[in-house]
């Protein structure tokens, strides 16, 4: 893995865009993984302005996105659809039908892997990190063979994504994931990681053992991971 830290949010932010639009500009057409949450939102915002700035062009680039929760539908302010449009794709003049998101049922989960491979798989995925570990919605136990499918969010999970919600029992207790062997058949991945409370995480993720019990320590078996810190989130390293 390959450790980038930065003094804060906005610089990590901007640093891994530049990393990001350079792989871009490097290969077309390209694939692009999304991640959504808060910690990639600086990011989307950095890739939008370039695109504004002439720097950088979408054209020929397809996104798959890690995961959307089941039981809202697309024009929920919540759903990872609605957050991609609103952060990501109308900044940036991404066109949405070369967007990509698992849905809640086998055969769509089903379909969407095999879209990413009629795709040519995965140029860069970007991912954030759960404060316990999980990566997509992955939750600990999940296994390193394992495929996009419909998962049970844990309470912690729900609790920490209480806050984008009105109340914490309007969180979904279900999603569709990429799986861990989803994200790891991508060419490189980009992680990011911002705040104290991620540090404990970032800290298993890169010197603890790969186990299930942290499904962002399987990272340690890609041989493409850059990982981009703000010194908060580097504080236990
Ligand atoms: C989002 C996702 C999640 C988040 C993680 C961190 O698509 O798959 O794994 O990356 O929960 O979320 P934030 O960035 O809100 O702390």
């Amino acid at each position: 893995m390959q450790i980038y830290i930065e003094k804060d949010y906005d610089a990590l932010s901007h640093r891994a865009a530049e990393h990001i639009a350079a792989r871009i500009r490097e290969k077309r057409p390209f694939v692009l993984g999304c991640a959504t949450g808060g910690t990639p939102q600086g990011l989307y915002r950095e890739l939008a302005r370039m695109v504004r700035s002439g720097l950088l062009d979408f054209n020929t680039l397809s996104t798959v996105n890690l995961d959307e929760y089941c039981g809202i539908d697309e024009n929920h302010p919540q759903s990872y659809r609605f957050f991609m449009r609103q952060h990501f794709f109308l900044p940036a003049g991404i066109d949405f039908r070369n967007s990509h998101f698992p849905a809640c049922d086998a055969r769509s989960c089903a379909a969407f892997e095999k879209k990413i491979t009629e795709l040519g798989g995965i140029d860069l995925q970007i991912l954030g990190l759960g404060k316990n570990g999980h990566i997509g919605f992955n939750e600990p136990g999940s296994l390193r063979s394992s495929r996009t499918r419909i998962v049970t969010l844990s309470l912690e999970t729900r609790e920490d994504n209480a806050r984008f919600f009105e109340t914490k029992g309007d969180v979904p207790h279900s999603a569709a994931t990429m799986g861990i062997a989803t994200i790891l058949d991508a060419r490189e991945i980009v992680l990011l990681a911002s705040g104290e409370h991620k540090a404990r995480a970032v800290f298993q993720m890169i010197r603890g053992a790969v186990h299930e019990a942290v499904p962002a320590s399987f990272l340690q078996e890609h041989p493409r991971v850059l990982v981009f810190l703000d010194a908060a989130a580097s504080k236990e390293l």
